[in-house]
């Protein structure tokens, strides 16, 4: 276990380039098992997500290596097998696996996936998709059982635009014998990234980014290279770094047309963003303005992911906000911590309103989700005096090396301790 320590009032003033897009690497990494030939991804983001999936990956016999920020998968002798407990309660990945190993040999069976705690995430919507590409399901005990009877193509409208529910109704249809269509599909730039990838692999997708896919089965998929692009939450994340510190910062390798909402919001603050090709930059004034009231929504509305951040944002701005999360029913645990640091926060699930104060202290903070945990630290980073930061194990999910990042941003007063039972005061 490990704890953070972070010194107050550190303002953020710099340039980096964005690590690689967790959200679309997972996928992406899952979806090689449906190519029996080798692929190459550069730009792999290093995170405790992407290990614990290339485990997954290596449980049913795909070659994987990893060098730097390429990694190398070959699922030439791939073959069925379960994904037990203790390889899938890492992260939602055994999910999209299962969609993987019907596609690949029409059939699989997993133990439910693990990930942050942020909502009750049922799996209905993937079970529809399985059911509806022809699979006969058993659930039971948090494992999940699943064959096909026929390869044939299907015609799916989601109820709700999942991200992974898309994700699964893309892998389960590149293979299939027809065209599938699926529509109500989830917008995200990872679903469009998943998209390219196959493509890139001799898929026939149609439709890319939009609510309708149409996707052509083909018989097979060939061996391919694929960069990840930038991740537009860890961008999120640092933006709003320098936003709520007063700071200033230039961000390359991330599209500002994933983050178009979000920018919106930190110009809404009083920030002067601009963005060209692959970079941001944004100035932040000596103290945000509130008075605002946002909603979490699929893409291209405001994200979720970077609701707790918002939330840090409206708590050191100037004036009264409200913001509702409409995806992720639970997804308040570091607003209730943020009250440690003297924010003014009344939360009523789904809608957290807010009164920003200017001066908030140092306090000691546990972080219960990745994004939350994120939030928490851009709060102790514009605290008076020091904070610790419990969880941290959250952040190597999402964040590659947040202490290199925020010292490149100027905020080098932040040291990571091991945690030893009772070691602490
Ligand atoms: C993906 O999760 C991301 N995870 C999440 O990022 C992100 O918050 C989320 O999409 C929304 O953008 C990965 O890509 C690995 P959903 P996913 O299916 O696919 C409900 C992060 O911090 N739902 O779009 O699990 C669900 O409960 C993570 O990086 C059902 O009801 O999200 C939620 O309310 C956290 N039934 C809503 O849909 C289902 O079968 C959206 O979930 C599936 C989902």
């Amino acid at each position: 276990m490990e704890r953070m320590v972070i010194g107050g009032r550190q303002r953020v003033s710099g340039e980096l380039h964005v690590q690689g897009s967790k959200n679309l690497a997972l996928p992406v990494l899952c979806a090689c098992l449906l190519i029996p030939e080798p692929v190459v991804l550069t730009h792999c983001p290093l995170l405790s997500d992407v290990e614990e999936t290339l485990a997954m990956l290596q449980t049913l016999g795909v070659f994987v290596k990893r060098e730097g920020h390429t990694v190398f998968c070959d699922a030439k002798d791939a073959a069925p097998a379960k994904l037990s407990k203790e390889v899938t309660q890492g992260n939602r990945m055994s999910i999209l696996l299962l969609g993987a190993m019907l596609s690949r040999f029409g059939c699989g069976e997993i133990s439910y996936p693990g990930g942050c705690r942020i909502g009750k995430r049922p799996l209905d919507l993937h079970e529809q998709v399985f059911s509806r590409f022809g699979a006969e399901l058993i659930a039971l005990n948090d494992e999940m059982w699943a064959c096909r009877k026929r390869r044939s193509a299907a015609r799916i409208s989601l109820p709700y635009p999942s991200v992974g529910a898309t994700q699964n109704a893309i892998l389960c249809a590149c293979l299939s014998e027809g065209v599938s269509e699926i529509s109500g599909a989830a917008k995200e730039p990872e679903v469009a990234g998943l998209c390219r990838f196959l493509i890139g692999a001799g898929a026939k997708i149609r439709g890319v980014g939009t609510s309708k896919l149409l996707i052509e089965g083909v018989k097979g998929l060939r061996g391919t290279r694929f960069a990840i692009e930038g991740d537009r939450i860890v961008a999120g994340t640092y933006l709003t770094a320098a936003a709520m510190s007063g700071g200033e910062c230039l961000l390359h390798g991330v599209s500002p047309n994933r983050l178009g909402s979000y920018l919106e919001f930190l110009r809404r603050l009083g920030c002067e963003v601009s963005a060209k090709d692959e970079s941001i930059r944004l100035r932040a004034p000596e103290r945000l303005t509130s008075g605002l009231s946002v909603k979490t929504e699929p893409y291209p509305g405001f994200p979720t992911d970077l609701q707790p951040m918002a939330v840090g944002a409206l708590c050191v701005a100037r004036g009264d906000a409200n913001v509702e999360e409409t995806i992720f029913e639970e997804r308040f645990a570091a607003a209730r911590e943020m009250q440690k640091f003297g924010a003014r926060l009344c939360i009523a699930p789904p809608n957290v309103s807010i009164h920003g104060v200017e001066k908030h202290f140092g306090a000691r903070v546990q972080g219960r989700d990745l994004r939350g945990s994120a939030a928490l630290l851009l709060m102790a980073l514009c605290a008076q005096g020091e904070s610790i930061l419990e969880g941290v194990e959250y952040l190597n999910r999402g964040y590659e090396d947040i202490v290199r990042d925020m010292a490149l941003l100027g905020c080098a007063d932040i040291r990571k301790e091991e945690k030893k039972w009772g070691s602490y005061e």
